[in-house]
Formats: structure tokens, C-alpha cells, sequence
């Protein structure tokens, strides 16, 4: 029995002795436990690191360039219509791509994304008298100028994913990604179409009459 003490204790001396204590810092390599000889593995086989020089390929580079053309899987974004805004005669689309739908939940994102980025400058009722007017963003436009009541969804799209033509406004692709683009272009319409609203849009006869409409 007493041998089992003995023997415990001297492999713990033996372990330390020979892996060290935790933490500590080896000047030397690390001892290989199962030696490349004996097992051979990929930790010394011939292989490119990232970056690395390569005298095989012509250009010297061991990171291959993509060929022309090529996606990854899924990157593709074929639909013009909700990728760039262009309509299948590659004009400016003027509807919403059939792949989303424009309902309640899609309006509210709308509303959000719209209040978080754009309000700002445009403002929340979108007349172009957002916070940052007051600290000297005077450039900023109304959207119920006629030019953007008569602007076509798919350019609004364009100036959100890449930035007005003379770049006073700067892209947001970066913080909208597509379908959000299109959530807050449909804010965008709800504004615009507030703001032309009359009391002759007002068809319930209760809420008329409530209204004092005649
Ligand atoms: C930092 C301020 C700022 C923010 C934020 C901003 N805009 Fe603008 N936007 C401008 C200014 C300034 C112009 C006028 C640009 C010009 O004259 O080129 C403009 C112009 C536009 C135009 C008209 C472009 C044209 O062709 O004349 C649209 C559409 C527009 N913004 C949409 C948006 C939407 C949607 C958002 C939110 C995603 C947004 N903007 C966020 C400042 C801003």
C-alpha cells in the first residue's frame, strides 16, 4: 500500500518537472507528447500560411485571387428590382420588388430605420427640418417638394444606397441592407401621402362625424 503514495508522488513530480506549472512561459518550443516522426501530422507537413510567398503561382502569391465573376453561394443578388432599383427595362422601378410585402409590420420598420438614420436631417415629418438644420445643415430637402412626390422608389433607393448625385448626402448602404432600404422608402410614401391628405380621405361617417366634417 505504501508503494501507491510512492508511486503517486513521484509522477506528480515527474508531470511538473516535465509540462511545468500552469501559466508558465517556455522559451524553448513545446515538448511534442506525440512526436511528428512517429505520428505524422499536419503541424509541420508543406503548407501556404495566409499571406504567404509562393514561387508555384506565376504572381509570387500564395492567396489566390477570386476568378472573374465568381459569387459565393447565396451573394448572387439577381433581382435588379430590389437589389439596385431598376425595373426590367433598367429604368428606376416605381413600385415595391414582389418579393416583400408592404403591410403594417413592414411600415413600421419603415418608421424606425427611417426615424434612427434618416430623421436627422430630414425630419420626422420629412420636410427637411430634422435636428441637424439647427447645427448648420441647411441643404437639406423636403420630400413634399413635387421632385420627390414624382421620384421614383427605385431612385430613392439609390440615393440611400450610394448617396445623393453631388454626395451632400452620403450613402447608408452600410447601415440599411436592402429590404430595409425599401421598409423606410415606404415610410417615405406614408409621409408624403400624409401630408397631402384631406379631409375628404376621412370615409368613416362615425369618425366624420366625430370630426365635425360635413
Ligand atoms: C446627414 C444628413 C442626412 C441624413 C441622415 C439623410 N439625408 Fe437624405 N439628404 C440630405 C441632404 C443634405 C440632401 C440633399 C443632397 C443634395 O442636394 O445632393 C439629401 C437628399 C436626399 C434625397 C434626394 C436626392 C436627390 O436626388 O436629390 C433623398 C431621396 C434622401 N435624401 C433620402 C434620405 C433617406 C431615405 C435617408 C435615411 C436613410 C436620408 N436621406 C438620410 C441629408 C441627409
Amino acid at each position: 500500500m505504501r508503494y501507491v503514495y510512492l508511486v503517486t508522488a513521484f509522477v506528480v513530480v515527474l508531470t511538473v518537472s516535465l509540462l511545468g506549472f500552469r501559466g508558465s512561459k517556455f522559451t524553448t518550443p513545446p515538448m511534442d507528447v506525440f512526436p511528428e516522426w512517429a505520428f505524422p501530422g499536419m503541424a509541420y507537413q508543406p503548407k501556404y500560411r495566409p499571406q504567404a510567398a509562393s514561387r508555384f503561382f506565376a504572381d509570387g502569391r500564395a492567396d489566390r485571387p477570386l476568378p472573374p465573376h465568381v459569387m459565393a453561394r447565396g451573394e448572387l443578388r439577381a433581382d435588379d428590382h430590389l437589389y439596385r432599383g431598376k425595373d426590367a427595362s433598367g429604368a428606376w422601378a416605381r413600385d415595391f420588388p414582389a418579393s416583400l410585402t408592404v403591410d403594417l409590420k413592414f411600415m413600421q420598420r419603415g418608421q424606425e430605420r427611417y426615424t434612427i438614420y434618416c430623421a436627422p436631417c430630414h425630419g420626422t415629418l420629412g420636410d427637411g427640418n430634422g435636428i441637424a438644420k439647427r447645427y448648420g445643415m441647411g441643404a437639406t430637402p423636403s420630400y413634399h417638394d413635387e421632385r420627390f412626390r414624382q421620384m421614383a422608389e427605385g431612385e430613392i433607393f439609390n440615393t440611400i444606397a450610394h448617396g445623393s448625385p453631388n454626395k451632400n448626402m452620403l450613402p447608408y448602404a452600410d447601415k440599411l441592407v436592402p429590404e430595409d432600404r425599401w421598409a423606410v422608402i415606404a415610410y417615405v410614401r406614408a409621409l408624403q401621402r400624409a401630408r397631402a391628405g384631406s379631409t375628404a380621405d376621412v370615409t368613416d361617417a362615425s369618425v366624420r362625424q366625430t370630426l365635425g366634417i360635413e
